[in-house]
C-alpha cells in the first residue's frame, strides 16, 4: 500500500487540491523535464535527428506497458481527445440507418464528433441515460441499458470507462463482448480513468482508446495518447505529415516522397509530434505512474473516496454504490442543487479545490492527498 506522495509535488501546504479530474499538478520530475526540454530547445545544435523518433517511441512503450499493448507502434501521439477521435470518425465504416451508441452527459469531445458523423451519414445517435440517481441499482441498470441499446445496426459504441461527472463505472469487458457480437466497434475515451483505474487492452479489446495526458497520466497539457487496433491499419489520417511516412528517419531523403506509412498506428500521429519540451515531460509523468503502479494508485484513492462516501451518506447525500463507482473520481449529488453556489463559496474560502460538473460535485484525489483533507471536505457539508 502506498503512502501519501505529496513531497513529489509542489502544492502549497494550505491547499486541498481534490481536482485531478480537472488537471493534475505537475510532479517535480515532470516540471524539471520540461525545463530541461526548454533549455535544449534554446540550443538547437543539441537536437539530433534521432531525437525526433526516440522520445516518441519511449512514450509509445511507456503507455503500451501501462495498458498492455504489446506492439508500441499501435500507440499514436495526439494533442487531444478530439483529435484522436477525429481519426476514428474519418475511418469508421457505416451504412445509412446504422446507429452510434454513446452515454448521456458524456464529455463533449466524445459527442460532437458523433453528432457530425450522424448528420453527415444519416445515422441514428443513441444516447443512453442513467436511471434516476435516487434509485438503488443505478449503476447496474445504466450498464444494462447500454447492453440493450447495442443491436445489429450499431456501428460504434463510444464511451468512457468511468463517467467524467460522477465516476460511474462501465463494464467495458461486457460491453465490448456485446459490441463484437453485433459487429460494432468499441471506442473508449480513457481520459478520466487510464492511470488511476487498470485498463487492459487485451482483456477489454477496444478498437480504439484515446486519452488526454494532463489528468490521470500526470502529463502536460496538449499531449494525448491513442491506441488504434487493426481495424484502422489501412485508414487515412486526418492530416498528412512527413514524419509518419516510411523512411522519414532519413532527413536528406524526405524529398523522395513515399506513399507508405510508418507501421501500424504511427500514421495517426499529429504533425510536429516530437515536441522537445512536452514529450520529455510526458515520459517523466508516465514513468512516475508506472513506478507507483495503477492498482496502487487506485487503492490509495479508493481509501480516500470511501471515507468520503461513508461520511456523506451518513449526512444524507447521494453517491453511487461502491461497486459501480470508480475509486479515484466520485460525484456527490446535493440534497438541493440550489445549495451548490454557497457550498462552492465555502470550499473556495477553505481552499478546497473540487469541480461542479453536470449536477454532481466532483471530487478526484490523487497520491498527494491524505485523509485529513477528505475530513476537511466532509466538514463543509451540513
Ligand atoms: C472524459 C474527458 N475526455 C476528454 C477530455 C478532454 O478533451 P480534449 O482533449 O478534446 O480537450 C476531458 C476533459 O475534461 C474529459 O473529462
Amino acid at each position: 500500500m502506498l503512502t501519501c506522495q505529496r513531497s513529489h509535488f509542489t502544492l502549497p501546504d494550505d491547499l486541498h487540491y481534490l481536482n485531478c479530474a480537472f488537471m493534475a499538478p505537475l510532479a517535480k520530475t515532470v516540471r524539471e523535464a520540461g525545463i530541461a526540454g526548454i533549455d535544449r530547445r534554446s540550443a538547437p545544435h543539441l537536437i539530433e535527428p534521432s531525437d525526433f523518433f526516440e522520445e516518441s517511441d519511449l512514450i509509445r512503450r511507456l503507455f503500451g506497458r501501462l495498458v498492455n499493448i504489446p506492439d508500441p507502434n499501435r500507440v499514436a501521439l495526439v494533442p487531444s481527445v478530439s483529435y484522436g477521435l477525429a481519426n476514428v470518425t474519418k475511418n469508421v465504416v457505416t451504412s445509412p440507418g446504422d446507429n452510434i451508441v454513446i452515454l448521456e452527459e458524456q464529455f463533449p469531445s466524445n459527442v460532437y464528433a458523433w453528432q457530425r458523423l450522424c448528420s453527415e451519414r444519416n445515422l441514428e445517435l443513441r444516447t443512453v441515460p442513467p436511471p434516476l440517481a435516487k434509485h438503488g441499482g443505478r449503476g447496474l441498470e445504466w450498464n444494462n441499458r447500454i447492453l440493450t441499446e447495442i443491436d445489429r445496426r450499431t456501428a460504434v459504441v463510444s464511451l468512457p470507462h468511468a463517467h467524467w461527472t460522477d465516476g460511474t463505472l462501465f463494464d467495458l469487458v461486457q460491453i465490448g463482448r456485446r459490441a463484437r457480437e453485433c459487429n460494432a466497434l468499441l471506442i473508449v475515451d480513457g481520459t478520466q480513468s487510464v492511470g488511476a483505474l487498470p485498463f487492459d487492452i487485451q482483456q477489454i479489446r477496444p478498437d480504439a482508446l484515446v486519452c488526454a495526458g494532463y489528468k490521470w497520466l500526470l502529463g502536460p497539457y496538449s499531449t494525448g495518447l491513442a491506441y488504434y487496433g487493426p481495424t484502422f491499419d489501412e485508414g487515412s489520417p486526418i492530416e498528412e505529415n512527413w514524419i509518419t511516412r516510411l523512411g522519414s528517419e532519413n532527413f536528406a531523403d524526405l524529398v523522395r516522397y513515399r506513399n507508405d506509412y510508418q507501421p501500424a498506428s504511427v500514421r495517426y500521429d499529429v504533425g510536429e509530434r516530437s515536441n522537445f519540451t512536452l514529450l520529455p515531460m510526458l515520459a517523466a509523468a508516465l514513468e512516475l505512474v508506472t513506478a507507483w503502479t495503477v492498482p496502487a494508485i487506485e487503492d490509495y484513492c479508493r481509501t480516500l473516496t470511501t471515507t468520503l462516501a461513508i461520511g456523506l451518506r451518513e449526512r444524507g447525500y447521494w453517491v453511487e454504490e461502491d461497486r459501480w463507482r470508480s475509486g479515484h473520481l466520485i460525484g456527490i449529488r446535493l440534497k438541493d442543487p440550489r445549495d451548490s453556489y454557497q457550498l462552492s463559496q465555502r470550499l473556495h474560502e477553505r481552499k478546497i479545490a473540487v469541480s461542479f460538473r453536470g449536477d454532481a460535485l466532483r471530487v478526484s484525489p490523487h497520491l498527494y492527498n491524505d485523509v485529513a483533507e477528505i475530513e476537511a471536505l466532509i466538514e463543509e457539508f451540513d
